[in-house]
């Protein structure tokens, strides 16, 4: 996206100009880059969005010349010149200007500049902290304004693709009443109402379903979310989200919608040509293969449930687990055998960690005598012949690879080894810059147990929360009795995934007021606390309500995705620390006691930070 009109001030930008302009005179503004000395002149290398040009102050332009000398880093300048042919050999094929340089008849100086605090450069070594701080001087780094550009490009095809699909832009309410969506809510007391609070959305979930109500049939929203949680590289406390929904469809119309704007961002960001369908994979068959809800599909290992080889066995961890109704999961690694035992230990370190017993480990060898491979383990000596054999032909492992085991409650060892399985491919290199894997995650469990749940709010009489949130509709299947079995109701939920990060959740929608009680019901939510809370949602139920489903892609996770970014805070202008502050302005930050008293609010006193 580049700039075609630069202001009163400019006739060109910096990065624009190519021997095509030698012999025009010029005036160019920005930042001065560099600044060298040499023979009697100067040069700068002066900076703006478009780019960077060569600027020279030659000894016989005496004004500029001054100027020249007396500018630093980072100051900001008005120059006047010709353009002119650098001389041969002093070209500079990096760089797209590299062919020209300015000959400077003035130089103004718009703005003097403290000493930056870093330089602004790409691949430079600087805190975090310092870059956030001095976020206005970090946001001049190339590869920053390359993804606020980028970020940018996506939301205008994302617009467009929504629009040409028929769905139109509608604002919902940032002050609104709590939308749980399974973190805490930020609170805005109201002055007007002493004692009362708005609760900022953690979605627009239940106006976007009121939406429907209302017959907007496509509704769309670039919409700010709000989630007081615990902060990770792809969670922040407000974020973004394309945020969606239709009426009089299903699952089959988010799949088709989503896939073509992916192809259309891919294809307009990055070049590429995504192939479509995405797979679908079920949840149940995702944790079982993959340890996980967000499968990375760049790479295989696969895991493998050793229930039956063990069965029978005599090697203790193993036979003390199952005989719990545990599962020993096994995962092969290629070439795994070059591992040293020092790194076998570092890994059931960081299993360990993880909260796990221990990790058991073999490696496959080239037999002897005879034709089985046998495995190398702490273990090898209690395990019989056929074990190990079962062992190799449910792992696919082969001489050469390494096996590591996880014993333990099912769902835990399953999650210990999808992330065993992530980070051994990360740590041996297995993992593809260039791929890009997108899946469909479907049909997940209705409920989850409390326990896995953040929001200290959300347990319940049942002791389940909602996988997804509370109004996503059952499987078919378990709308009669969902209640009778929780552990195993499914619903009409999908996720998109893309190199294992979650890049968008939706589901069709229960809408219908009984089913819907229901489940609030079964969640410990009464109907007279259901009525108080989402008596408006129910009430709009009791006035036509078509079929609905819907989905909200997280935009920063998208871009950061698209950007080549491990952290969000990458693509986000002004983002929050770990601890929720912005270092920038320096929020959180105590409030002035008038104005608490105003809205009726006491702080509780600052603990003493230490
Ligand atoms: P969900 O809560 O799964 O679904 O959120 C959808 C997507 O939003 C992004 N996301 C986040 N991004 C950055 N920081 C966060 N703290 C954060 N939390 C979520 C993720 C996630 O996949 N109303 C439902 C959607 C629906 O059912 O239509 C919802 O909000 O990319
Ligand atoms: P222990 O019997 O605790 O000395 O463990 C013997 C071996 O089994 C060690 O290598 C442990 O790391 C491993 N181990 C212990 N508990 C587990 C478990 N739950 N899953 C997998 N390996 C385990």
């Amino acid at each position: 996206m580049s700039i075609t009109s630069y202001g009163a001030m400019r006739s060109h930008g910096a990065g624009t100009l190519r021997a095509e302009h030698v012999g025009e005179t010029v005036t160019i503004a920005g930042w001065v880059d560099t600044r060298r000395d040499h023979g009697g002149g100067a040069f700068l290398d002066l900076r703006d969005r478009s780019g960077l040009v060569q600027v020279v102050a030659d000894p016989d332009a005496s004004d500029a010349l001054e100027a020249a000398h007396r500018v630093r880093s980072e100051w900001v300048v008005l120059v006047t010149g010709t353009v002119r042919a650098r001389p041969e050999g002093m070209r500079n094929a990096k760089l797209p200007t590299g062919d020209v340089e300015v000959s400077a008849s003035s130089i103004e100086v718009l703005s003097a500049a403290d000493t930056p605090p870093f330089p602004i450069e790409d691949g430079i070594e600087v805190s975090e902290e310092l870059r956030l701080r001095h976020r206005y001087v970090d946001l001049r780094r190339p590869r920053l304004a390359r993804n606020l550009a980028v970020r940018s490009q996506t939301v205008s095809i994302i617009r467009r693709v929504m629009e040409s699909n028929g769905f139109i832009d509608v604002e919902t309410p940032q002050l609104t009443r709590p939308t749980p969506e399974g973190a805490r809510d930020f609170l805005v007391p109201s002055r007007l109402q002493p004692g009362e609070s708005y609760a900022l959305p953690q979605s627009p979930q239940l106006f976007k379903q009121l939406l429907m109500v209302a017959g907007i049939e496509r509704y769309y929203q670039i919409a700010r979310c709000f989630r007081d949680e615990n902060l990770r590289a792809d969670r922040q406390p407000e974020f973004t989200q394309l945020d969606l929904e239709l009426s009089f469809g299903d699952e089959e119309d988010i799949y088709a919608l989503m896939e073509a704007m992916f192809v259309e961002i891919w294809r307009e960001v990055l070049g590429e040509d995504l192939p479509t369908p995405f797979p679908r994979i079920r949840f149940e068959d995702s944790m079982r293969r993959f340890g996980s809800d967000k499968p990375d599909l760049r790479f295989a290992m696969e895991l493998a449930d050793l229930g039956e080889v063990f069965a029978d066995t005599e090697v203790g961890v193993f036979k003390g687990v199952l005989g719990a109704g545990g599962a020993v999961i096994a995962l092969a690694l290629p070439g795994g055998g070059k591992l040293t035992r020092r790194e076998f230990d570092e890994w059931t370190e960081w299993a360990k960690r993880r909260g796990a017993k221990g990790l058991a480990w073999g490696v496959v060898e080239a037999p002897a005598e005879g034709d089985t491979p046998t495995l190398r383990s702490p273990l090898t000596k209690f395990m019989s012949d056929a074990e190990v054999a079962g062992v190799l032909a449910t792992t696919g492992a082969t001489v050469g690879d390494a096996v590591f085991f996880g014993a333990g409650p099912l769902r835990f060892a399953r999650q210990l080894m999808g992330a065993l399985r992530n980070a051994l491919a990360e740590a041996n290199d297995m993992i593809p810059d260039s791929r890009w894997e997108f899946v469909w995650v479907v049909e997940p469990p209705m409920f989850d147990p409390a326990a896995d749940s953040d929001d200290p709010t959300a347990a319940t009489a049942e002791g389940w929360v909602p996988n997804h949130h509370p109004f996503t509709a059952p499987a078919p299947e378990f709308l009669d009795d969902f209640e009778q079995r929780p552990g195993e109701a499914t619903t009409r939920a999908y996720d998109i995934v893309l190199n294992g990060t979650e890049l968008a959740s939706g589901s069709v929608r229960i809408h219908d007021a009984e089913l819907q009680r229901r489940v609030f019901r079964f969640l410990g939510i009464s109907d007279e606390a259901a009525e108080e809370k989402f008596g408006f949602l129910l009430r709009g139920f009791n006035y036509g309500v078509p079929p609905h489903c819907g989905i909200a892609p997280g935009l920063d996770r998208l871009v950061m995705l698209l950007c080549g970014e491990d952290s969000i805070r990458e693509v986000i202008a002004f983002p929050k620390t770990q601890t929720g502050s912005d270092l920038m302005t320096d929020a959180p930050a105590p409030y002035d006691e008038i104005a608490l008293k105003d809205i009726g609010l006491r702080l509780a006193p600052r603990p003493a930070k230490g």
